[in-house]
């Protein structure tokens, strides 16, 4: 397995192109299982998830192609030949649960193998199986596996979420496009990523209104086309790069990204003393000498404070001017980081779903260990300004959600290399 060697080395300056959002890639690639024409994502990131996404789709019998070093997915279900999403690949990936939707649809049958837990929590479909039960599926589980069918197709009806799903808007959602009449999704999630899937929808002919808000309206429609999609630029890898600078010092100007993307995390790092600029490429993040401020962060639902920068927010808040306290509430278990950011001399106390930071001058290098997508990265985060070197081992992890991280850090004066573990 590989390490990644980071050493505090100064102030960073330079940009940092940010890529298309893995969370919007994951629910845009099961949509082409929706038509039997073909369905185009360009702006694709270069990620071991889309790799997954595309195993799975492939076991399902579509075709999927990759172009231009797999910025491009130019992929087709026209032909089918199984409705069986296996364990092997759903354990690896929970977002493999996104072809469920989708193919209830189309085939009128599926049968999906429930994820299992991951790091971050137990991560249940209880949410999922309510809004395809309400459009008339009938699901059953069965040696691990929801085994799905909707003989007659599915009917339009009103799904109210108790907890605004990400992946049950998603699932439910692509079901709805097909359904005959009109669904109603209340308490719908309102990220980015299912804004730009209602997008990529309407580009293949579904009537779709109310996406970005909590109440979803969908006109189901007998079938629909192929399309050409550019997928959002991502605002977690955004929020994850701006961090950089705020830790390390000096000035960054991440290409691509969009204010609207981020608008409450920008909150958070105004309030910690950190500047933000939009320019005509994207954003500029500069933090001036002396050290950010402490404050206090709690994840919710988009527009909240997005969980997955949540990690990355506590590297910054070690070495602030006070205590901070950080509340996670979407996920049971996603303080796995602060362990290793107490190996490097932070001072964070974690009681349930409360951490709290008390900042300390500066952090030591040290070995620390990669458990989830968003604590790998929040490790190299810290390290960038720890004294000395940090190795973080099983960045298999980050593999999952970022391309080219040494590449991108090292282009704004970072000193990091990847190695092979010894
Ligand atoms: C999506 O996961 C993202 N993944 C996650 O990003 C992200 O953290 C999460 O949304 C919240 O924003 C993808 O988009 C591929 P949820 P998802 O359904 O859809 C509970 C990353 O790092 N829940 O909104 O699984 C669940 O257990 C990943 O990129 C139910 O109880 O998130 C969790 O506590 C991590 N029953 C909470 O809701 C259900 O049926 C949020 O889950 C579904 C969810």
């Amino acid at each position: 397995m590989d390490q990644i060697i980071v050493t505090g080395n100064g102030e960073l300056r330079g940009e940092i192109p940010i890529a298309g959002a893995k969370n919007a890639c994951l629910t845009l690639m099961p949509a082409t299982l929706l038509s039997e024409e073909p369905l185009t994502l360009t702006n694709a990131p270069r990620l071991s998830d889309i790799k997954t996404m595309t195993q799975l789709l492939q076991s399902l019998g579509a075709e999927v192609t990759t172009m231009q070093d797999g910025q491009v997915l130019a992929m087709s279900s026209h032909d089918l030949t199984s409705h069986v999403a296996d364990y092997d690949i759903v354990r690896k990936m929970r977002a493999s649960n996104l072809v469920l939707g989708p193919m209830l649809a189309r085939l009128g049958h599926a049968v999906v193998s429930l994820p299992g837990g991951c790091a971050i929590g137990a991560r249940p479909m209880d949410l999922h199986i309510h809004g395809l039960e309400a459009l008339g599926a009938e699901i059953e589980l069965k040696d691990g596996y929801l085994h799905a069918k909707a003989p007659g197709g599915l009917k339009g009806a009103t799904v109210e979420f108790s907890f605004a799903s990400v992946g049950a808007t998603e699932n439910v959602l692509m079901a709805a496009t097909l359904a005959k009449g009109t669904t109603v999704l209340k308490n719908a999630a309102r990220e980015p990523e299912i804004v730009d899937l209602a997008a990529c929808l309407r580009e293949m002919g579904a009537q779709i209104d109310g996406d970005g808000t909590s109440t979803i309206t969908i006109q189901g429609v007998d079938r629909l086309s192929g399309a050409t999609h550019p997928v959002v630029t991502d605002r977690i890898e955004l929020g994850t790069y701006m961090l950089a600078p705020a830790i390390a010092g000096g000035e960054v100007e991440c290409l691509g990204g969009k204010l609207d993307l981020v608008r409450s995390f920008v909150e958070k790092l105004d309030e910690a003393g950190i500047e933000v600029t939009e320019t005509d490429r994207g954003l500029k993040v500069c933090r001036k000498n002396g050290r950010v401020k402490a404050v206090n962060v709690t994840t919710a639902p988009f527009p909240g404070f997005p969980t997955d920068l949540q990690a990355q927010m506590m590297a910054l808040l070690c070495t602030a001017q006070g205590t901070s306290v950080l509340e996670e509430k979407i996920f049971e278990n996603r303080f796995m980081h602060a362990p290793e950011l107490v190996r490097m001399g932070a001072r964070i106390e974690v009681h349930g779903g409360t951490a709290t930071v008390h900042g300390v001058e500066r952090l030591k290098g040290a070995p620390v260990m990669a458990t989830d997508l968003r604590a790998s990265v929040s490790l190299i985060l810290a390290g960038l300004a720890a004294e000395g070197e940090t190795v973080v081992s099983r960045v298999y992890h980050l593999d999952r959600g970022y391309e080219h991280v040494v590449r991108k850090l090292e282009g704004v004066g970072a000193k990091i290399e990847r190695v092979r573990e010894k």
